[in-house]
């Protein structure tokens, strides 16, 4: 369980880690510590923004998940990245993780200590009026499918949720900002603007992926919904000071008093009633 940090009279604050993009590999077991051990001590949960692995190997799984399991104590969601697909495994890739106690989603959704979590991986198309259409040829048409559908897999899992907060996670990016710095040849490949659509809709309290290396840390929905881009090696660069992760304090208000039940309401009125008598 998550501690959590009591604010008297707002809440809890809960400190949200996320990361992206670390495409570990079999090479170097332990390289992480000292990156977790500073997640470990600053947040209450971890979020994974898919390419865990550098080519999609259960192996490469097992060592991130040794990594993860002798450092980190707190809830830990994830969601798989292109990364994960190259090998074909990705399903073995992903059971490695779920069994090292990260919370995989694809189209899932959890709760943490009053802050909802949806994940998908997303996918490409490109971004607002330049986003591809499905028409002409059918392979065209797959491919903008492939983001509709996973499109839908977002809304449905945030639709789930009944929390206040709700945070979204995803490898591919839903907006155009934070893949900015990257060629533009490749945009149509970073991400979808088809995304964005149902977490403007659910009104996300933030929004984490990873994927575009070379893009920007931070930019808004149409809707001012933050959008974090956490790839590991774009927060080196941009925070050279600061160990690669972004934290971010959610405020979880306090839960609201439970309704009062139908039979006392009943009670209470037959007591005026008899009063009033
Ligand atoms: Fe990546
Ligand atoms: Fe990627």
């Amino acid at each position: 369980m998550a501690a959590v940090t009591p604010q008297p009279g707002r809440g809890t604050v809960l400190r949200v880690a996320a990361l992206g993009d670390v495409h570990c590999g079999v090479g170097s077991p332990g390289a992480l510590q000292p990156l977790l051990a500073k997640v470990a001590a600053g947040a209450d949960v971890l979020v994974l923004c898919g390419d865990l692995t550098a080519y999609g190997q259960p192996d490469e799984a097992r060592t991130l998940a040794r990594e993860l399991m002798a450092a980190i104590k707190i809830p830990i969601v994830g969601v798989l990245g292109n990364h994960e697909y190259e090998s074909g495994r990705q399903d073995e890739v992903r059971q490695v993780m779920v069994d090292g106690g990260v919370r995989m989603l694809d189209g899932e959704a959890c709760e943490i200590n009053g802050v909802g979590f949806a994940g998908v991986k997303g996918f490409g198309g490109g971004f607002d009026r330049r986003a591809l259409e499905p028409w002409g040829e059918p392979t065209m048409k797959r491919f903008v499918h492939e983001a509709v559908e996973e499109t839908l897999k977002l809304g449905a899992a945030l639709a789930r949720l009944r929390t206040a907060r709700r945070i979204a996670v995803l490898h591919y990016s839903p907006i155009r900002a934070t893949v900015v710095g990257e060629p533009l040849e490749i945009f149509p490949f970073l991400g979808s603007s088809r995304l964005e659509e149902p977490l403007n809709r659910y009104s996300v309290a933030a929004v984490f992926h990873g994927h575009a290396h070379n893009g920007q840390p931070e930019g808004r929905t149409s809707a001012g919904i933050p959008v974090y881009n956490v790839a590991m090696s774009l927060l080196q660069r941009h925070y050279p000071a600061q160990p690669p992760f972004r934290l971010i304090e959610m405020m979880v208000p306090p839960a609201a008093p439970p309704p009062v039940p139908a039979e006392t309401a009943r009670t209470r009125e037959s007591l005026v009633a008899d009063d009033g008598r």
